[in-house]
């Protein structure tokens, strides 16, 4: 999808040329003094009156008018050199790569050299560009009978710079990497129930795993039963679909040590079961896979980056429904762990599911667990829906967790987790456990919950209930699913070290 190419862009006869504008004195200087000169001083005096903007993220189109070879000029503001950071620089890449789709081209450029600036390396830009094209042209192709799929689709980037080309094709290949992978987890969590059940969940895993030759395991329902998975079995019981437990293994090291577990809720429908959700609570609990897309997304990474790290990822695939057949509140059951739970409420199935994926990852190997849900309505009345809460039990693993996502620009905050928390969790006349102990701190309950499972294993929990949806549009997608925790957990993956304290 990306050329890489040297000279001057504005002598080609492109569709639109992306340019960015950085707000300084002498806005058409060094690089850009071609074109201006291409457009007799116009372009300046354009930039004089405001018709060209360099205000940060204001986009201006320009028709090339037979003055340029090139059909259109897209300008975007970049606002003042020293004030521009990576983060930043994305959400400006993402807002211009929007206004294209609406164009009706098949291939446009970019002068990626006119984004250069101090603090912020070449090869970054272009990771960055790639990335933020790539996330906020995304769309979901809906099934109206006039579908919204676009009928002149952009097929050709064409990247012009003076820079090294292997270095700016691998970060651009890098970026389109993370991008489309985000974008991956996203469609599977926009699918809707029906269209993605179970069975489809386990046959995408399969696909990925040829794809990227990762080894696979997908577990149905005698072998669950054979392994003695009572919470998993559980929260499948009153269901028709059948369960899966999906296994994928990258293994990018000699030896099969210091391996990452990355535990994912897959629960394609959410009824709430016979603690039924209300109305309006059920609506949109087709999203409650978000964890197990995060986790198939940062596979979809790793299998094409292999990184030097060996990861095991688990991902535990029901429905939970309500049928003659269905588990009860009051139910007691046994998990793979040996550990009995009483179940309080069955809308407490995703820390079940969890519960045994977490043992099941440890009898793979898994030496470090991080599990990522929507696990709790709980975390958004914490921390509304722009956070993701995190709870764990090992600062170290944390630390390498949090840098990974501010580089990714996803935010996630740490909630406490204290013995008082963990003996709510413990409370039970009839079991080992119990899976609702109340209202009070419920996104701490869940975690707490399923960090019984992960034991003396470093581990973090991550949920993601009110961050793996959104309700309106941005800079870096569209509204409805985001894919958070795609790309932290590929960037986590990536940098991990196993000996830092
Ligand atoms: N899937 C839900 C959590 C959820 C809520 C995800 C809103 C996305 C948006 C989860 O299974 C659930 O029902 N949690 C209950 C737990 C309670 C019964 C202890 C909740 O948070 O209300
Ligand atoms: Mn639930
Ligand atoms: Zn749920």
């Amino acid at each position: 999808m990306f050329n890489v190419l040297q000279g001057n862009v504005f002598e080609t006869d492109q569709e639109c040329v992306i340019v960015g504008l950085f707000d300084r004195p002498e806005k058409f200087a060094g690089k850009l003094t071609s074109l201006d000169e291409l457009f007799a001083g116009e372009l300046s005096e354009l930039v004089k009156s405001g018709d060209i903007s360099a205000k940060r993220k204001e986009v201006s189109l320009i028709h090339g008018l037979g003055k340029s070879k090139v059909k259109r000029l897209l300008f975007v503001g970049l606002g003042k050199e020293k004030e521009l950071n990576y983060s930043e620089l994305k959400l400006v890449l993402g807002t211009v790569s929007k206004k294209l789709t609406s164009m009706r081209i098949e291939s446009f450029a970019v002068m990626l050299d006119s984004f250069i600036c101090e603090r912020i390396p070449s090869d970054d830009i272009a990771h960055a560009f790639a990335e933020a094209y790539t996330l906020a042209t995304y769309e979901f192709a809906n099934y109206k009978q006039k579908s919204n799929e676009p009928e002149v689709k952009i097929k050709e980037i064409n990247v012009y710079t003076e820079e090294e080309s292997s270095e700016i094709e691998l970060a651009l290949q890098t970026g389109y990497t993370y991008g489309n992978a985000t974008n991956s987890a996203r469609t599977l969590v926009n699918l809707p129930g029906n269209m993605l059940t179970p069975t489809e969940l386990a046959t995408y895993a399969k696909d990925l795993a040829t794809k990227y030759e990762l080894e696979v395991e997908i577990l149905d329902r005698s072998e669950i039963e054979k392994l003695g998975m009572g919470a998993f079995l559980a929260v499948n019981k009153g269901s028709v679909e059948p369960p899966y437990m999906i296994v994928l293994k990258y293994q990018g090291k000699k030896e099969w040590n210091d391996v990452i577990g990355l535990v994912g809720k897959g629960i394609t429908f959410d009824t709430g079961g016979y603690s039924l959700k209300p109305k309006d609570g059920i609506v949109g609990m087709k999203t409650d896979m978000g964890g197990a897309a995060a986790v198939l997304g940062a596979m979809e990474i790793i299998g094409a980056t292999k990184p030097e790290q060996n990861v095991v990822a688990v991902i535990p695939t029901t429905d939970n429904m309500v049928s003659g057949d269905a588990f009860k509140p009051d139910d007691v059951i046994t998990s793979m762990s040996g550990k009995t739970i009483e179940v309080l409420n069955t809308d407490a199935e995703g820390r079940l599911v969890l519960a045994d994926a977490m043992t099941y990852a440890k009898h793979h190997g898994a030496n470090y667990l991080v599990d990522i849900a929507t696990l709790t309505g709980g975390v958004i009345v914490a921390l509304g829906l722009d956070k993701t809460g995190a709870l764990t039990n090992n600062e170290y693993l944390f630390e390498q967790i949090l840098e990974a996502s501010h580089e990714a620009d996803e935010f996630i905050w740490r909630l406490p987790y204290t013995e008082k928390d963990k003996q709510r969790v413990r409370n039970s006349k009839m079991a080992d456990l119990n899976n609702s102990p109340g209202r009070e701190g419920h996104a701490i309950m869940g975690g707490a919950f399923v960090g019984e499972f992960a034991e003396d294993t470093p581990w973090v929990h991550l949920d993601i209930a009110g961050t793996a949806t959104t309700k309106s549009a941005h800079e870096l997608g569209p509204d409805g699913a985001t894919g958070v925790m795609v790309r932290t957990l590929a960037i986590f993956i990536d940098n991990f070290n196993p000996n830092r304290e």
